[in-house]
């Protein structure tokens, strides 16, 4: 079976959630009063590694990237780094920093060399207004042990109108000091954002936030990296990004593929066609390997055309 579609696409690059819960409970992403909770069939991290190692072997993969929920607070963690020594592909994690400084030596020896830091907030007020929990002092300290480590470290910000326009500025100033670059992340209409008015409301459009960046001078739009989320600008302090899903979809040469902590596959980030290998883990290899091959055909099947659907809930993209 080809694992190339029509588009050209393959799969060189897994997105692995180690835990579908979060620590924090952001306003753009759960409901309030709601709080993202660990799958009951959550892998152990020798099962989630099998799982991987099999995917790598069928895909040579070229990135994994540990994701969640929020990775850092997964029970399989130290399984996790442990089995990853064993892979050549580049390792990197998305987290919230919150418990970062800690795990900043494992994860080096782990060969981790590159973290995105979801952050929305230079104010400890409006941090914990925006995050319900945590504080900013220990993602900052955090982001400081990876960076003295040699790490290379971005920042994701939703900018939400009524919450942390007024962040962008400090942010991006914070940001350029230290070489990380900083990116926003384009509110998407998803879940309890599905509700027009509170969107409509909370969304700030890209020309408005270099508009504000305009008082570090004047920004210039790189050309978009392939297979790239993001679309870098630079200006005289420094780089900074749009992750913009839904008017800006990089679906035409997408090449992600994600597995939940409970051995899920999916081939879009839009898609709630969930492919189970988890049957692979009870298999001799052989018959492992056709049982993932099989699975990786009808995740590049699903994979959207064009762009994303915006029917998904939060848990899809948290969770891969
Ligand atoms: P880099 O390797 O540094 O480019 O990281 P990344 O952007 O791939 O990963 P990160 O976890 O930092 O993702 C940032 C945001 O990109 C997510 O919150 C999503 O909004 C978006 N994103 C990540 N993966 C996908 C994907 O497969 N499809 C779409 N449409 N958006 C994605
Ligand atoms: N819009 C955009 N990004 C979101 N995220 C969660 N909810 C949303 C949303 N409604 C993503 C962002 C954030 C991470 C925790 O999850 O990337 O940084």
């Amino acid at each position: 079976m080809s694992l190339i579609d029509p588009l050209g696409r393959r799969f060189r690059s897994l997105r692995v959630s180690l835990t579908a819960a979060c620590n924090y409970a952001c306003d753009y992403c759960v409901p309030a009063g709601s709080v993202l909770k660990p799958s009951p069939n959550a892998l152990d991290g020798a099962d989630l590694m099998r799982l991987v190692g099999l995917l790598d072997r069928v895909l040579d993969l070229k990135k994994i990237r540990l994701t969640g929920g929020e990775p850092l607070i997964a029970p399989n963690l130290s399984a996790v780094l442990a089995g990853l020594r064993a892979h050549q592909s580049e390792i990197s994690l998305t987290t919230n920093g919150q418990f970062l400084g800690r795990h900043v030596e494992a994860l080096k020896a782990a060969g981790c060399k590159r973290i995105n830091v979801s952050l929305d907030s230079m104010d400890p007020v409006v941090f914990k207004t925006m995050a319900k929990a945590g504080d900013l002092e220990s993602v900052l300290s955090g982001i400081e042990a990876a960076l003295a480590v040699g790490m290379k470290v971005k920042l994701n910000t939703v900018p939400m109108r009524t919450q942390n326009r007024d962040q962008v500025v400090p942010l991006f100033d914070w940001c350029s000091q230290r070489g990380i670059e900083l990116r926003f992340i384009e509110l998407m209409r998803m879940g309890h954002l599905q509700d027009v008015a509170a969107f409509d409301r909370e969304f700030v459009p890209q020309a408005e936030l270099v508009e504000l960046l305009a008082v570090f001078g004047e920004a210039e739009q790189l050309p978009r990296e392939a297979n790239s989320t993001s679309q870098t600008w630079v200006n005289a302090r420094g780089r900074f990004g749009f992750i913009s899903n839904e008017s800006a979809p990089f679906c035409g040469d997408c090449d992600r593929l994600r597995l939940t902590s409970d051995g899920m596959l999916y081939g879009c980030i839009s898609s709630s066609n969930a492919l189970d290998i988890r049957p692979a883990l009870t298999l001799d290899e052989p018959e492992a390997i056709a049982l993932i091959v099989d699975r990786l055909g009808r995740a590049l099947k699903d994979k959207q055309p064009v762009r994303f659907s915006g029917e998904q809930t939060i848990m899809q993209i948290l969770g891969g």
